[in-house]
């Protein structure tokens, strides 16, 4: 469910799992009207669904509906699936950051996020799923930049631990000396400006990564990759994310092949 969602590479991708593991089933689009949120969510059990991902603008509202929130989609603030449970009740949880680690992990297998310090650019929904999974994976040191220095400040001061809020001019020099930056901020997306940084204190040990997906390579990565950095781009993350729905919907764990990346890629 989203408002819009017509863009959405979800259908594609679970639908790709319903044909590879023969199961009678199908993921359709629902555009969704933030009003609407609360009867379309209590809609999915007489409707038989079995439950249903969460994009924007409805992740936040939902955690005001669902009956239960576990707690990764509490600290998140935000729920990306929800189950529904044989007595019709609904369980919100939050797959984001589960996706992020594990789109680094698949492609870049000796990572650690204890290797050094991380830069975070952005602090929306995005960057939360990110800090709290980077935080969860032993983090020592995360570097939070944002535009507006508040929003920043308000993560560290929820998280805690290894997160420290640092204002937007800075972005430039709090790269020295990082094992990694994240880009969760919306500039380099299709229509948008691009990410306006300069990576020439970036080592060039470090693992550059985007949550955007589209386009694939944003400008910001291109650079990177230039420069000689490693690079992931956002679609793993589209990607890995799924995987725990299906678990909990279906009790399956579907992987994410080569196959299946290639066949969302050329839609891109
Ligand atoms: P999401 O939930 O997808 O992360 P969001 O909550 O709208 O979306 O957050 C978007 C992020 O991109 C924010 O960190 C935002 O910065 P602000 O908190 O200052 O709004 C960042 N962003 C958007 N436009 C930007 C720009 N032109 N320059 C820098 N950061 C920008």
């Amino acid at each position: 469910m989203g408002w819009p969602v017509m863009h959405s590479r979800s259908p594609m991708l679970h639908n790709y799992w319903f044909r590879q593991h023969n199961l009678a089933g199908t993921y359709v689009p629902l555009a969704i009207r933030p009003e609407g949120l609360a009867a379309a969510l209590r809609a999915l059990h007489p409707l038989g669904f079995a439950g249903c991902n969460l994009t924007i603008p409805h992740k936040e509202q939902a955690l005001t509906i669902v009956d239960e929130v576990d707690n990764v989609a509490r600290r998140i603030g935000a729920i990306s699936c929800v189950i529904v449970g044989p007595d019709g009740s609904l369980a919100g949880t939050n797959n984001d950051c589960y996706g992020f680690v594990h789109a680094i992990r698949q492609e870049e297998p000796s990572w650690r996020a204890d290797a050094g310090p991380i830069v975070v650019l952005g602090a929306g929904g995005g960057s939360r799923a990110v800090c709290y999974g980077l935080a969860q994976e032993g983090a020592r040191e995360i570097r939070l930049v944002n535009r507006t220095l508040e929003r920043a400040q308000a993560i560290a001061d929820e998280f805690g631990g290894p997160i420290r809020a640092l204002a937007w001019d800075e972005r430039h020099d709090a790269l020295e000396g990082a094992s990694m930056v994240v880009n969760t901020t919306s500039q380099g997306m299709v229509g948008q400006a691009e990410l306006d940084i300069r990576l020439d204190r970036l080592p060039k040990s470090s693992l550059a990564a985007d949550i955007v997906y589209i386009p694939l390579e944003t400008p910001f990565l291109a650079e990177a990759r230039r420069r000689g950095n490693r690079t992931v781009n956002g679609l793993g993350m589209l990607l890995q994310q799924a995987r725990p729905a299906w678990k909990a919907w279906f009790g399956v764990e579907p992987e994410v092949t080569a196959e299946l990346r290639q066949m969302v890629e050329k839609t891109i």
